[in-house]
């Protein structure tokens, strides 16, 4: 089945940092899950170019805006192998097709009678390229999110109407309890629209950096109309001579911040209603990494883990296991290196790397690396059954936390099983050489099963471990009980001493 996933697309202004490097990962673990259940999946990333704070910075630096947007938009790019993030096309905002796409797309909500002009005066914060309700303003007139002074604008403006679309959005929300996941984040989304819809302002006249409105060429569109399209625009022309639109839309998971579940939760499904496009299955909406004190990540306290000395110090593997872990996806959490160079040692040399050296060891100097066709040991062998099944359960429903702790107790059984055992006892007892063969033949059937669905958190040290293993396959069909026989080469340690 086709399964179309995205993450945000970010904004090219500033550089990456461990909040979009988390989005990127965690959508990345789902997408990798979902292919080797067979999936037919799209995975999209990308970043958003358009926009006031975009102009504003260019303008600060004197350069024209494009020649940011391309600086940082590569640097986005590079950052996707960096992470392992395995996207299936990278979208840009100043694609020329995403731009005509745009243009025709608002076009037709123009003539379906969505679009009025009207005189806009508001406050507005630059930085979120947005205008502020009243009752969300802090006090002084400043940004909820940035904290900034908000400046008093008033222009001319074309309109969306988004209240026409009340009655639609309180049907999407009260007939799919999970349109919007985690249930925390659908209840501010369906407090939002039981507030009553306001229409909002759709253009900019003041601006010229973004899409420019087809009937009106003076203004271009607020920039978050252009931005949310990406995730419908992208599937015409990832694929030259080819349109994905069919085979992927409705997207099954737009992976967001909290930060912007109002544009995608209730602008979002309201535009595709106005143009009469099915909105998307599902948004998961995750929560923010703070610093390990508990306080926002931030330069000037020097508490910012930042995801490029992470992987120089401990590889990009255990960046991701250790975000992925720490912090229960859906919800806030702290990190740092310190927490990180943990988790490496107690989880990830020892728990697991320890493990399959072991195991791997022990075949083959017990056994000679092969293992006879047979069924294990009954009693372990009972507490694999169905985790497969559990697994995927979890992950349909975005647990990627949930599901890591449920591998990683499987994990800590096949180790107190090694002690229990003692392998190196049995091997000293000829009399004890069928019992020895099934305790290995378990373990090993233990190690390929955890392997095979850690894959899509570890991609690189599962493929090397399972590689030393026959058969060494992470399609998840595998990721049961086997019975046939097996070979295990003698392997290097998955985690080293950094
Ligand atoms: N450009 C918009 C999104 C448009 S989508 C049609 C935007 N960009 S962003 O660069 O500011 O943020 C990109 C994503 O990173 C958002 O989902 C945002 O919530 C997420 N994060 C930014 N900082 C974060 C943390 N500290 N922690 C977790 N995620 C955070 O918003």
């Amino acid at each position: 089945m086709a399964f179309y996933i995205t993450t945000a697309i970010a904004y090219v202004n500033g550089q990456p940092h461990l909040g979009h490097a988390y989005e990127f990962i965690a959508t990345d673990v789902l997408a990798r899950h979902m292919r080797q259940r067979g999936e037919d999946v799209f995975f999209l990333t990308g970043t958003d170019e358009h926009g006031e704070p975009i102009a504003d910075t260019a303008k600060a630096e004197g350069i024209e805006p494009q020649e940011l947007a391309d600086r940082n938009a590569a640097r986005f790019l590079a950052l996707m192998p960096k992470l392992e993030v395995s996207n299936d096309f990278f979208i840009r905002t100043t694609d020329e097709q995403h731009e005509l796409a745009v243009q025709q797309f608002l076009q037709k909500v123009y003539d379906n009678g969505y679009v009025y002009q009207d005189l806009y005066e508001g406050w507005y914060c630059p930085r979120c390229a947005d205008f502020k309700v009243e009752n969300e303003i802090l006090e002084g007139n400043r940004c909820p999110i940035h904290e900034i002074p908000l400046t008093r604008e008033s222009e001319e403006n074309y309109f969306f109407k988004l209240s026409a679309f009340q009655e639609q959005l309180e049907q999407l929300f009260d007939g799919q309890s999970d349109f919007v996941m985690p249930a925390r984040a659908f209840n501010e989304a369906r407090a939002f629209i039981g507030e009553g819809l306001r229409d909002v302002s759709l253009s900019r006249g003041k601006l010229t950096w973004g899409v420019k409105v087809p009937w009106d060429p003076s203004h271009v569109f607020y920039v978050w109309f252009d931005a949310l399209l990406n995730y419908y625009t992208a599937l015409a022309y990832a694929r030259p001579g080819e349109d994905l639109t069919d085979r992927y839309w409705p997207a099954n998971f737009h992976v967001i911040g909290k930060d912007i579940l109002k544009f995608h939760t209730i602008f979002w499904p309201a535009m595709l209603m106005a143009a009469g496009v099915e909105p998307p299955q599902h948004v998961f909406v995750h929560g923010f990494l703070l610093a390990s004190d508990g306080r926002k990540m931030s330069k000037s306290l020097g508490n910012v883990l930042d995801p490029i000395e992470a992987i120089d110090q401990f590889g990009v593997e255990a960046l991701r296991f250790y975000l992925m872990r720490e912090v229960a996806f859906g919800a806030d959490g702290g990190v740092g290196i310190d927490g990180l160079k943990a988790r490496y040692e107690t989880e990830l040399a020892n728990d697991y790397g320890n493990l399959a050296s072991r195991v791997s060891a022990m075949i083959n100097r017990y056994l000679g690396g092969k293992l006879a066709a047979g069924r294990g040991d009954p009693e372990l062998r009972a507490e694999f059954d169905g985790l497969d099944d559990e697994v995927a359960w979890l992950m349909d429903r975005f647990e990627l936390t949930t599901a890591l702790e449920l591998i990683w107790q499987r994990v800590r059984r096949l180790n107190r099983y090694v002690e229990e055992k003692a392998p190196w006892q049995l091997a000293k007892d000829p009399a004890a050489a069928g019992e020895l063969e099934i305790v290995l033949r378990s373990l090993y059937e233990g190690l390929r099963i955890v392997t095979i669905l850690l894959h899509p958190y570890l991609p690189t040290t599962t493929d090397k471990l399972l590689a030393a293993m026959a058969p060494g396959d992470a399609s998840y069909a595998l990721a049961r009980w086997q019975d046939g026989a097996g070979v295990m080469e003698q392997i290097t340690p998955l985690f080293p001493k950094p």
